[in-house]
């Protein structure tokens, strides 16, 4: 098979995480790194052992012995950068969100499928090998027809009035921040997991912090809880530290909350689902197990093991049991498949595609809409 040449556009946390998992995937090679500065990508390319860097992703447009870019900035490029790279005959893996609007969203997923491309969309957390054994006993009827759907993605990180990142400012960021940042994982992995789609939505938002303590000096994602911030301005606040949604899919009815302010809590999506015969939880923060409940026998947890799980569900459970498998390896099970999906025209993807974040980006505007109106809302299909 051909290799497939690739390059990373964007070298902070996730650019980071792309490049490592790109490590693991048999048919790729990263070619090219970009960066805001040529020497910010020098020192990523020397670390990573690739051969040519830049300071400006146009570079990596101009080159057509490139196939595809992972595009791993901050929000408001992934639109400009995404255009430009289908539009260079290049697939692309966009992380979330697709774009800072659904007019956006809905031109690249148009332009990915006029240009026959690959369009993938970096909703990784959906390949946790329990989460994928939750969607297969869903689809096998083993909790019957689903009624409740209920979770939440909680962190800490931004539970300080000094905490400051990217995605505080909404001309960066876009106009949500944490119904964006995280609330859209919990529904692209609820609506994945039970084969039900959000029809309604019923949004209250909060911003706890005003104003907050911006470093004039910036920072990466998550560096803040590091410390050591220099000189700071008291910068205002306008996209939400907390949101709860309630939702309809169809019958079934659910909650959420997404929070950036919970002391304690790390990275805890958590996402429950009952139906008429069972039900089951899964938690972000203990990956490799799925607990599993019943009304008339014993609850069980069941812990990843490959040979216990759903033959459809092992394919993303690379090692034996015991032997962890954690959000480093849902991209690797994510990249795989994409560039499978390259290598073979004729696949059909099974892995997030732009069409995926336009449905987020539609629901986002959904939520904030309700939240204004202080009303439910339709999801346009
Ligand atoms: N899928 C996930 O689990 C997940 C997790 C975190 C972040 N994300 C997404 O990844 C994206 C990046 O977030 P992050 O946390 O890595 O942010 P980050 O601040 O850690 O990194 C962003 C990097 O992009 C660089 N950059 C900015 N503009 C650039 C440009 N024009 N050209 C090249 N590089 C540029 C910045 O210098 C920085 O190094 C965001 O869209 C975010 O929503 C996804």
């Amino acid at each position: 098979m051909n290799r497939i040449r690739t390059a990373v556009i964007g070298t902070g946390f996730m650019g980071r995480v792309h490049l490592e998992a790109l490590r693991r995937v048999e048919n790729v090679d990263v070619v090219e790194i970009a960066a805001t500065s040529a020497d910010k990508a020098k020192a990523a390319a020397a670390g990573y052992n690739v051969l040519n860097a830049t300071g400006d992703w146009r570079d990596v447009m101009a080159d057509p012995s490139i196939d595809a870019v992972h595009v791993t900035t901050p929000n408001v490029s992934h639109y400009e950068i995404a255009k430009a790279a289908l539009e260079a005959g290049k697939h692309v893996l966009c992380e979330k969100p697709l774009a800072m609007t659904v007019a956006q969203a809905q031109e690249l997923t148009e332009l990915v499928m006029a240009k026959k491309l690959r369009g993938g969309l970096c909703h990784n957390l959906r390949y946790y090998p329990m989460v994928q054994q939750m969607r297969r006993m869903r689809e096998a009827g083993d909790f019957g027809d689903i009624l409740v759907v209920q979770g939440t993605y909680s962190q800490d990180w931004m539970l300080y009035e000094s905490d400051w990142n990217w995605r505080v400012d909404p001309l960066v960021s876009g106009h949500s921040r944490v119904m964006a940042d995280i609330g859209s994982h919990f529904f692209d992995m609820a609506e994945h997991v039970t084969g039900l789609k959000v029809t309604d939505v019923c949004s209250d938002l909060q911003i706890f912090w005003p104003t907050r303590k911006q470093p004039k000096d910036g920072g990466e994602s998550f560096s803040g809880k590091l410390g050591g911030a220099s000189e700071t301005v008291d910068t205002k606040v306008v996209t939400e530290d907390f949101g709860a949604t309630l939702f309809r899919m169809g019958r079934a009815r659910g909650t959420m909350t997404a929070s950036q302010v919970s002391a304690g809590r790390k990275n805890g999506l958590v996402l429950e689902i009952y139906g008429t015969k069972g039900g089951a939880t899964w938690r972000q923060e203990c990956p490799e197990e799925l607990w599993l409940g019943h009304r008339d026998a014993p609850n069980q947890i069941l812990l990843k093991d490959p040979s216990l799980l759903d033959e459809k569900a092992r394919a993303f459970a690379d090692y034996p049991g015991g032997h962890a498998e954690g959000y480093p390896d849902t991209h690797k099970q994510l990249f795989r498949r994409f560039y499978a999906s390259i290598a073979d025209s004729a696949l059909t993807p099974d892995y997030p595609v732009f069409a995926d974040g336009l449905r987020q980006m539609k629901m986002l505007d959904a939520e904030l809409t309700s939240h204004k109106n202080r009303a439910w809302v339709s999801v346009p299909a």
